[in-house]
């Protein structure tokens, strides 16, 4: 069957790896069905997985992609949940040890098909197309897990959203204002700020400048770069809650005098369960609010938006149809 994957890691020129061809039609194990994929979204993750972070070399060649939206055995229309737990485990996903992404252990949705367990599937109300439902299952659920699970913010609320341009940063945007929150944004970049307005920020900055007020929370995704900014945007008692490091992970200053003066909380947030990818699908059929999508690509285009996202040149999900 067609399919984009990775042969080889580089971690200076991640793109070397990608090969966009023919990988054989997977099997279904016990408990396991075959989603046939229309839609499928690229992650910063994908690109990690180029650079072997979260990837092991004994696993290549490996098909990438964690998201897809398509059709089950029976012909529905679905989601895919990209977490695959320990058969074993109970509660909450993401807090099994064992637990991987799609791409990391298992292929990826970025072909014909892809394999998961029964249980990861969610269906797709008619209101979201397979475009917009196959942004939702990585960057969409991780910023809804950041916001109203971690994050535990309610309507009314003043939260900062760091590098507005990113899928994880769009997607906070449009979840928070759908859910009634105040919503700051920065971004390095005039454009980006004018659009993170489009998509439902009250205010806009540039990168660490300072805000008029103190927010409840800053939801961070990049990292070394705007880490400090973050916390001294918070108000007394408030919280950030970190996803991602797209800058880096070692900062120059934590400022831990800050954090323990002011009583602030540090919280960690990957991805989300299954049962919040279904809230986070109900909450967008009932709001209306969808994903914003820089392009759409074939996915014989692959590699386009793999440069694009390696070149920083995107604004929202970049989508791949097949
Ligand atoms: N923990 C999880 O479950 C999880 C899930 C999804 C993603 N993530 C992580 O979250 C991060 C974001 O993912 P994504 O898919 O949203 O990636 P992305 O679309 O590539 O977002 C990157 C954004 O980060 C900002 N940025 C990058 N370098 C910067 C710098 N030096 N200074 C200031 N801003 C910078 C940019 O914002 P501006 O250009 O607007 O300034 C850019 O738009 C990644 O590190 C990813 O691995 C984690």
């Amino acid at each position: 069957m067609f399919a984009v994957y990775a042969d080889k890691f580089s971690s200076d020129d991640p793109l070397a790896g990608l090969v966009v061809g023919e990988r054989p039609e997977p099997d279904a194990p016990e408990g396991w069905t075959t989603v046939t994929v229309k839609a499928a979204s690229l992650n910063h993750h994908d690109l990690w997985s180029l650079r072997g972070v979260g990837l092991r070399e004994e696993a290549l060649p490996m098909i990438l992609g964690c998201d897809a939206a398509g059709h089950d055995e029976e012909g529905n229309e679905v989601v895919v949940h990209a977490v695959i737990s320990d058969p074993s485990w109970q509660g909450d996903e993401t807090f099994d040890p064992r637990r991987s992404l799609l791409s990391e252990r298992h292929q990826g949705t970025f072909a014909d098909k892809v394999v998961v367990p029964r249980g990861n599937l969610v269906p797709k109300p008619a209101s979201l197309s397979f475009e917009e439902a196959a942004c939702l299952p990585t960057a969409w659920l991780t910023a809804y897990r950041m916001l109203f699970t971690q994050g535990d913010l309610k309507a009314g609320d003043t939260v900062l959203v760091q590098g507005a341009g990113g899928g994880v940063a769009t997607a906070l945007i449009t979840l928070a204002r759908a859910a009634g929150l105040r919503v700051l944004a920065t971004s390095r970049d005039e454009a980006k700020r004018s659009r993170a307005l489009e998509i439902g920020a009250h205010e806009v900055f540039e990168s660490g400048a300072r805000l008029p007020v103190k927010v409840d929370a800053v939801m961070e995704t990049v990292g070394r770069a705007t880490w400090s900014h973050s916390i001294r945007s918070l108000r007394p008692g408030g919280a950030i809650v970190i996803s991602g490091t797209t800058s880096g992970p070692n900062v120059d200053d934590a400022e831990l005098t800050r954090i323990f003066f002011l009583q602030l909380r540090v919280i960690g947030s990957t991805m989300g369960t299954r049962t919040e990818l279904a809230s986070l699908v109900n909450l967008l059929d009932a709001t209306g609010a969808r994903p914003l999508v820089d392009r759409v690509l074939p996915m014989t285009d692959a590699r386009e938006g793999f440069e694009a996202m390696a070149s920083g040149d995107v604004f929202g999900k970049i989508v791949f149809t097949r």
